[in-house]
């Protein structure tokens, strides 16, 4: 452990906190050599070591192995890093190359955790496993104490890695060709142009995508809505979603009253003041009056095909559908309920929970985040949320993140100031 004595001269701020493992040793001596304590030195600052959670599984000894690894067992890890490793993880751990990540300050224990997955197969790269299949259970212990040992990466500039911006905020650049039809924020001016505020952002995809296969029928929405990739459908269905609902500023030429008797029968699916309850089934309150008769007779001739609105249109002559339109036009619409995004920040508290403050894990099973690559995190990210690679505790955390929010926390944590950490044992009494 010379070098971590070393460093700890060199002036930055060096606090000490006792690490569960010191705290676990008392009672379990099979974890820690007789006799010695385990003891966390966070180098760079020490406040909120112990927020973070204990690990799920308790280690065992072997895992334990690399923090004790001494200045001996450090320098053979740095000899096969050298002729090994360094091609790909950078000279020092410190990668260059893009999916490839930094290993320098990395937990040791979590390193060694994850050569093993790699030269089992259960973490499977083949980059990887090729490197380390053949090394042995020592070699890999030195080598993860060596790379736990190094000084870890400068975070990067926030120049360097932005975040996605803001959804909606894209969704409403994504949306500008629109506005000629739709209105500026998608309240219509256009007798016959749907008006698209007040929907759920799921109907309004789902309304996309139509047009997109060709399900529904319209040529010029067709070529609107080609070009557009998935992810700009979901921006500008937000977009519209998160708009002031106002009623279309159109005419609406039949008889309201007349209309309202008639839309008892509709109410048990669009809503008693024609807001839907419902993703999959439309508002039609505000909405223009000749676009919903327009696509009453749709339904009526098979143009717009859906077999449940086909056989309720099916009954109503042109009276009552210039009338329904007219009613449902004069309602006031309603903003969607639309999930609530976190910021990165906010999103971050929960990952610090197990990850340590800002990323910097002060457990030695948990991975820091901190300056870590912003290309890599967003890679394991994915690589988590397909499936690919497996770990309980984070498997439940991404499912509930949208590929915006992995592309903003991986910009997050490539920005932190990463800390370095070294668990130091020392005799107990
Ligand atoms: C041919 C290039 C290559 C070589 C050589 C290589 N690595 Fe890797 N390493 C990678 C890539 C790519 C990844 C990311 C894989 C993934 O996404 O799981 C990785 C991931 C890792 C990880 C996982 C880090 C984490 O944060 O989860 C560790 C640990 C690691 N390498 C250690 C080593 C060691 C030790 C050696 C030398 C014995 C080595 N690597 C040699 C390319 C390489
Ligand atoms: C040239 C005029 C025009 C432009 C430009 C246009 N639309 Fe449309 N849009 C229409 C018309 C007309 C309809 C009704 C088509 C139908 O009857 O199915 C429509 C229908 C829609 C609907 C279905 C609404 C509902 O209530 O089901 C959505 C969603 C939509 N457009 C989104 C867009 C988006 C997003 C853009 C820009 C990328 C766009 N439109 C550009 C004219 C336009
Ligand atoms: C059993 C449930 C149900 C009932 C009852 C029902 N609808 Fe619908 N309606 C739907 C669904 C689902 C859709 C979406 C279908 C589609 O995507 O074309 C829809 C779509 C519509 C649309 C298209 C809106 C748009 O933005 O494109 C209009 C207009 C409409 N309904 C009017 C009515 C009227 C008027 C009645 C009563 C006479 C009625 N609906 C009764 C389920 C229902
Ligand atoms: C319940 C504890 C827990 C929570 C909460 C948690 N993680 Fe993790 N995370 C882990 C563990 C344990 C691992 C190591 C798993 C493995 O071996 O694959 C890990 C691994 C990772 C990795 C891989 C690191 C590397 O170097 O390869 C990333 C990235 C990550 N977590 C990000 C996050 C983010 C972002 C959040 C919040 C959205 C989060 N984690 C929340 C426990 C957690």
């Amino acid at each position: 452990m010379k070098d971590s004595t070393s460093r700890t001269e060199t002036g930055t701020r060096t606090g000490i906190v006792m690490s569960r493992f010191g705290a676990r040793s008392s009672h379990a001596g099979s974890l820690i050599a007789p006799g010695a304590l385990a003891i966390l030195l966070w180098l760079g600052g020490s406040q909120g070591a112990l927020a973070q959670k204990p690990p799920a599984q308790a280690p065992s000894s072997d895992e334990l192995r690399p923090l004790y690894a001494n200045a001996m067992d450090v320098d053979e890890g740095k000899h096969l890093a050298r002729t090994t490793c360094s091609n790909c993880h950078g000279a020092e751990g410190l990668s260059t190359t893009a999916g490839v990540p930094n290993l320098a300050g990395q937990r040791s224990v979590y390193l060694y955790r994850e050569l093993r997955a790699y030269a089992s197969g259960a973490r499977d790269v083949s980059a990887m496993t090729d490197a380390v299949k053949f090394l042995s259970t020592d070699a890999l212990i030195d080598v993860a104490a060596y790379y736990a040992s190094l000084e870890p990466a400068q975070p990067a500039a926030a120049s360097d890695v932005k975040g996605s911006a803001d959804p909606a905020q894209a969704g409403k650049a994504a949306a500008a060709g629109c506005a000629g039809c739709h209105g500026e924020i998608g309240v219509s001016k256009t007798p016959g142009t749907p008006s698209l505020v007040g929907l759920d952002p799921k109907y309004l995809v789902a309304a996309m995508a139509a047009y997109k296969s060709g399900q529904r029928k319209n040529d010029i929405m067709k070529a609107m809505i080609a070009p557009l990739a998935e992810a700009n459908l979901n921006n500008i269905a937000l977009f519209y979603a998160t708009q002031k609902p106002v009623r279309a500023q159109t005419a609406a030429p039949g008889n309201a009253t007349a209309g309202q008797a008639l839309a008892a029968s509709c109410a048990g699916c669009h809503g008693a003041q024609g807001i839907s309850g419902n993703p999959a089934t439309p508002s039609l309150a505000g909405q223009d009056a000749q676009y919903l008769a327009a696509v009453l007779h749709g339904y009526q001739d098979g143009s717009r095909s859906d077999a449940t609105m086909k056989g309720l249109a099916a009954g109503l002559d042109d009276g009552a559908i210039k009338n329904l339109a007219a009613y449902y036009a004069s309602l006031q619409p309603q903003p969607p309920a639309v999930p609530k995004s976190l910021t990165a920040a906010q999103w971050a508290e929960r990952c610090d929970r197990c990850h340590g403050i800002n990323g910097n894990s002060a457990d030695p099973h948990v991975p820091a985040l901190a300056a870590q690559r912003a290309d890599y995190l967003e890679k394991v990210l994915d690589a988590y949320r397909s499936g690919v690679r497996r770990s309980p505790e984070m498997a439940a955390m991404v499912d509930v993140l949208s590929e915006n929010d992995i592309k903003n926390l991986a910009a997050y944590y490539a920005r932190q100031k990463a800390r370095a950490v070294v668990y130091v044992p020392i005799p107990s009494r």
